[in-house]
């Protein structure tokens, strides 16, 4: 069937491919130079520095957040004592995860996740556990750090 009229003219056509031509160009010039003036945008650290005052005296079965790069890390304070931190991302889709002190388990709201407090995923979609860190006082502070690092300086 030939079309004889058509809405869209052959000018319109192709200005709205050399538009978007412009636009792909544009916005991967920006996101180059973006890498390029701050080379550690959206990469995790491998360690991080906490002031130890902050966070020692959090109560039992509680949890503080602190910054892990630009996303969220929770130092957790057990019930029996014993500290260890830990990213505050789900493993399905990386939504942020919150601890419930009633239940003793983190629980991710986004598509109703759960975790035990060892960061075992146990209920939901999550397929792996939680990221556990290392951590290590020294002094006023404490050091935080992904499995497998070695932090031997002293801060
Ligand atoms: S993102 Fe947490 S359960 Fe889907």
């Amino acid at each position: 069937m030939k079309i004889d009229y058509s809405l869209v003219t052959r000018r319109t056509f192709l200005n709205t491919l050399f538009g978007g031509w412009l636009a792909a160009f544009f916005s991967g010039s920006v996101y180059a130079l973006m890498q390029f003036a701050f080379p550690t945008l959206g990469k995790e650290p491998d360690f991080v520095v906490l002031n130890a005052s902050d966070f020692i005296d959090i109560p039992l079965n509680s949890v503080k957040p602190f910054a892990w790069g630009g996303k969220v890390g929770l130092f957790f304070k057990k019930a029996d004592g014993t500290a260890t931190a830990l990213k505050g991302l789900c493993t399905h889709m990386e939504c942020n995860i919150t601890y419930k002190q009633e239940d003793r388990k983190f629980y991710c709201a986004c598509h109703e996740g759960w975790y035990d407090e060892d960061g075992k995923n146990i209920k939901g979609p999550p397929p792996k556990p939680l990221e556990l860190f290392n951590i290590k006082t020294e002094g006023e502070k404490i050091i935080v750090f992904k499995k497998g690092i070695k932090v031997e300086s002293k801060i």
